[in-house]
């Protein structure tokens, strides 16, 4: 049995902290799609982590965590992550175990990603310049890397003509990239050798066997359903499938083996990056919500763009994704405004409509909200659903009323704790 956990927006709704919180339950978390863009915050015990390869799952004893063959790999950025996990004493040759399947990301995807985005000048996709794109175009051109190439002596051969190829390209758009690709294939190199430590497997095999024995599998999905490939904002988007199919192709898991989709929304809405966001703030409300929620990228450090909670956007993806169960973030930072604003539908071309649509650039969207009482109360020490104020109460009746999906699980703080399920 496969559950799934996905975000539900433009990312960084917290997916790290409810894989974290849900773990004990499952005895497999696979990361399906996605590369080292992301940026997975968990809380316990008063230390911060942040993950952005390598599965949520990783800091309890009994999980397996899987790198799945939807993942791109930098072997440098999860060295680092290896490094950071040292001191926790967690037997990752057992407990990590990475799909052949999965691709590498080469210094020069890096390289390609910056000159892609500097050609694009003002259009930029605000890219985390991981050489996420890139990697996916060379998935998809078929000359990629993967991690099973690595187990072959011919490796470096490879991985020279596609560096080479990757040099001209840098060439081709003609724009000043500085680069010391000695230095940088030094550190890859080096950082090849840890990860062939690791134990490469055929994961598909291994989670169609685990399945078979009746272990709980949990596919952890980065990103959110508003940056997939080919149901998002596009071309503001990543490269990979973010939503529910992502996790069919990103681990060879059969669609009639998911049972319970997880989405995960902020109560509000965030975004990083480029690209259209009909209910974004210019005011103080916006500057609130940056502020109290800590909005700033775990992995680029980038200020977040905040606005109010966009329902059209959030049933979207509640359609695209069959979510069985949703879980609401950061109520917490919602604490102390007067009136809530939700987003319920969009003035498009003189109509109101409730749907995405083709060219959703704000500026031929204008959200129509439907404005709800705020609350006072702190929310961070609360336990139980019944501490909860009645005014975020009947936020939450709204929402499983336009969405038709329960709101499971109400968090209201960064820390494992601070977790109400309902
Ligand atoms: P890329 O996937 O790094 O090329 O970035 C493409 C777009 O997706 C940019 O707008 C990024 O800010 C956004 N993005 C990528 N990964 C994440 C993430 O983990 N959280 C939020 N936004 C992301």
């Amino acid at each position: 049995m496969v559950d799934l956990l996905l975000g539900l927006q433009w990312g960084d709704e917290g997916k790290g902290k409810i894989v974290d919180v849900l773990t004990k339950d499952y005895d497999i978390i696979a990361r399906f799609q996605g590369g080292p863009n992301a940026g997975h915050t968990l809380e316990f015990d008063g230390i911060k982590h942040v993950l952005h390869t390598i599965p949520s799952g990783i800091f309890h004893k009994n999980a397996i965590n899987i790198v799945g063959n939807g993942v791109v790999i930098d072997p440098v950025i999860f060295k680092k992550e290896l490094d950071n996990l040292d001191k926790f004493n967690i037997d990752i040759v057992s407990k990590l175990l990475i799909s052949r399947k999965a691709h590498l990301i080469l210094p020069t995807h890096r390289l390609l990603d910056a000159a892609s985005e500097a050609a694009k000048g003002k259009a930029k996709i605000g890219s985390t310049l991981k050489g996420i794109g890139p990697t996916y175009m060379d998935k998809t051109g078929r000359n990629g890397m993967r991690v099973g190439d690595l187990e072959f002596g011919n490796w470096k051969k490879k991985y020279r003509a596609l560096a080479d190829k990757h040099e001209a390209m840098i060439g081709f758009y003609n724009v000043d990239v500085q680069y010391n690709l000695a230095e940088l294939e030094t550190e890859f190199f080096d950082a090849v050798e840890t990860l062939k430590k690791l134990s490469f497997i055929d994961s598909e095999e291994y989670i169609f066997k685990a399945q078979a024995n009746g272990q709980k599998i949990l596919a952890e999905g980065a990103q959110g359903s508003l940056l997939d490939i080919d149901f998002g904002t596009y071309p503001y988007v990543t490269s990979s499938n973010t939503t529910a199919a992502g996790a069919c192709t990103g681990l060879g898991v059969p669609p009639n083996k998911i049972e319970k989709v997880y989405g995960i929304f902020k109560a509000y809405t965030t975004r990083v990056g480029s690209g259209p966001f009909p209910t974004e703030l210019f005011d103080q409300d916006g500057e609130t919500m940056g502020r109290v929620g800590n909005e700033f990228g775990a992995t680029t450090g980038r200020p977040r763009r905040c606005g109010w909670l966009d329902l059209v956007a959030l049933k979207y993806a509640v359609q695209i994704n069959g979510v069985t169960d949703l879980m609401m973030m950061k109520s917490d930072v919602l604490s102390g405004f007067d009136k809530l604003k939700v987003c319920t539908a969009y003035q498009y071309k003189g109509e109101t409509i409730q749907h995405l649509p083709y060219n959703i650039e704000s500026k031929n969207v204008t959200p129509v909200y439907t404005e709800l009482k705020g609350w006072a109360a702190d929310l961070t020490k609360m336990t139980k659903a019944e501490d909860l104020p009645k005014a975020l109460n009947d936020y939450i009746a709204f929402l499983e009323q336009e969405l038709q999906v329960p709101i499971k699980i109400v968090s209201v703080g960064p820390d494992r704790l601070q977790t109400i399920r309902r």
